[in-house]
């Protein structure tokens, strides 16, 4: 599996699968969740609407991973991820943040989809420490038993984050 860091806009990325740092009610918000849906278009919106219809109490889980179309982006498809509010870390933050990523992979997979580009997850209103978080990404993703994925892209925002991700993929 090839590990790729950019800094850009992660709705204009025309790889076959985009994980959107959703929340749990799946119908869009504000950070990377409302680039997505403003560029996705409405389309994106009713499908959630769907999506969300038929799961119980009519909302996702943290660390679960919902796959809906791509309505107006240039991508295939689009995977929402709702990530862990960060409190201290000691109420199981990261394995719910290495959820968000293995779950995430486990639908692309399902797609076959050969390209997936991840945002940083939880690193923005919720909150999670950009480092730690970084590292959990990364060896979620090295550790999982990719066969139809074989490009990951860690898109980030800004220039210091894909600088950390880079300073991470050097050290490994
Ligand atoms: N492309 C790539 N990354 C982006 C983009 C974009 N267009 N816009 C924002 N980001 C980055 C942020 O800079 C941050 O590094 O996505 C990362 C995640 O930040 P948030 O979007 O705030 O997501 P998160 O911290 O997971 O919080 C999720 O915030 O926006 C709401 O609806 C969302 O309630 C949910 C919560």
């Amino acid at each position: 599996m090839n590990i790729e860091v950019i800094t850009g806009d992660i709705t204009t990325l025309p790889v076959d699968a985009i994980v959107n740092a959703a929340n749990c009610g799946l119908l869009g918000g504000g950070g990377v969740d409302g680039a997505i849906h403003r560029a996705a278009g409405k389309a994106l919106f009713e499908e959630c609407l769907k999506v969300v219809a038929g799961l119980p109490g009519h909302q996702g889980e943290t660390g679960q991973a919902y796959l809906t179309g791509a309505g107006n982006l240039p991508c295939k498809v689009v995977i929402h991820t709702p990530g862990p509010v960060y409190q201290d870390g000691r109420h199981g933050e990261a394995a719910l943040l290495a959820d968000c990523y293995a779950n995430s992979l486990k639908r692309a997979e399902e797609k076959q989809c050969a390209s997936i580009a991840f945002p940083c997850i939880a690193t923005g209103v919720y909150g999670y420490p950009k480092e730690e978080a970084a590292g959990i990404a990364l060896a979620t993703v090295k550790a999982f038993p990719a066969r139809a994925v074989k490009k990951v892209v860690f898109c980030c925002f800004s220039r210091e984050d894909a600088e950390l991700y880079q300073r991470l993929v050097a050290q490994q």
